[in-house]
């Protein structure tokens, strides 16, 4: 379903070159959980960003249900995101005018899902997620875990079959980590491929299979 091959990345800062990503490749297959751990800087989040289709490789391809991402226009790569991937980051990233119920509804309005189908749809969504008391809360009134959950949610708007977290838990306490997982693993019970980066050694512990970087590679 999702497959890398000699991936690389590299950022060059003026005279400077980074090698962030050095030949990844990787072969995840529907339904798999795959953890992805390894210290800072080791290239985690630069290698889910490809996966993600967020950013474009130096060299390399990613192969997404046996597309190959780099042949696709910029429109069909935006299709790809909004359709068969849901994102969630370690800051949330929601949009703090919106409410929980809003936040959820709006990837469905840049799918061109009809106002009222895309509000039902969020609040069930947010029910899912266990957050049916905090429809109209704005992110400022919710805790840490509670937007992340809004997050889930939201990535799950336009029913992916793929779920990417960059450190998802890395900004909640260790019961909203708990919580954050158990939906994870839920969604990968109902045959979603989870895709999570992670510092934490327990969390990594939860996934079916578990991926080390360093400096740039992916380590056997
Ligand atoms: N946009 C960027 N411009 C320049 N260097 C970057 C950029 N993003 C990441 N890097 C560098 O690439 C390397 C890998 O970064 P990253 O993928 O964020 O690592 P991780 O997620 O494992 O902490 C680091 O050395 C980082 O400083
Ligand atoms: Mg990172």
């Amino acid at each position: 379903m999702i497959r890398t091959e000699k991936l690389s990345k590299t950022y060059r800062m003026g005279e400077v070159e980074v090698q962030a990503l050095q030949d990844v490749s990787l072969e995840i297959k529907g339904g798999e959980f795959v953890a992805i751990i390894g210290p800072s800087g080791s290239g985690k989040s630069t290698l889910l960003n490809m996966i993600g289709c967020l950013d474009k490789p130096t060299s390399g391809a990613v192969f997404i249900d046996g597309t190959d991402t780099g042949s696709l226009t910029e429109n069909a790569l935006a299709e790809i995101r909004r359709e068969k991937i849901g994102f969630i980051f370690q800051q949330f990233n929601l949009i703090h005018t919106l409410n929980a119920l809003e936040n959820v509804a709006l990837p469905m309005f840049f799918a061109g899902v009809a106002r009222e189908t895309r509000l039902k749809k969020a609040e069930t969504l947010l029910v899912k997620v266990g957050l049916e008391k905090r429809m109209y809360h704005k992110p400022s009134e919710l805790s840490g875990g509670q937007q992340q959950r809004v997050a889930i949610a939201r990535a799950l708007a336009n029913d992916p079959g793929i779920i990417v977290g960059d450190e998802p838990t890395g900004n909640v306490d260790t019961e909203a980590g708990d919580a954050i997982m158990n939906i994870l693993e839920g969604l990968n019970g109902e045959g979603r491929t989870i895709i999570v980066v992670t510092h934490d050694a327990e969390i990594a512990a939860r996934a079916g299979r578990t991926k080390r970087m360093r400096d740039g590679k992916l380590l056997e």
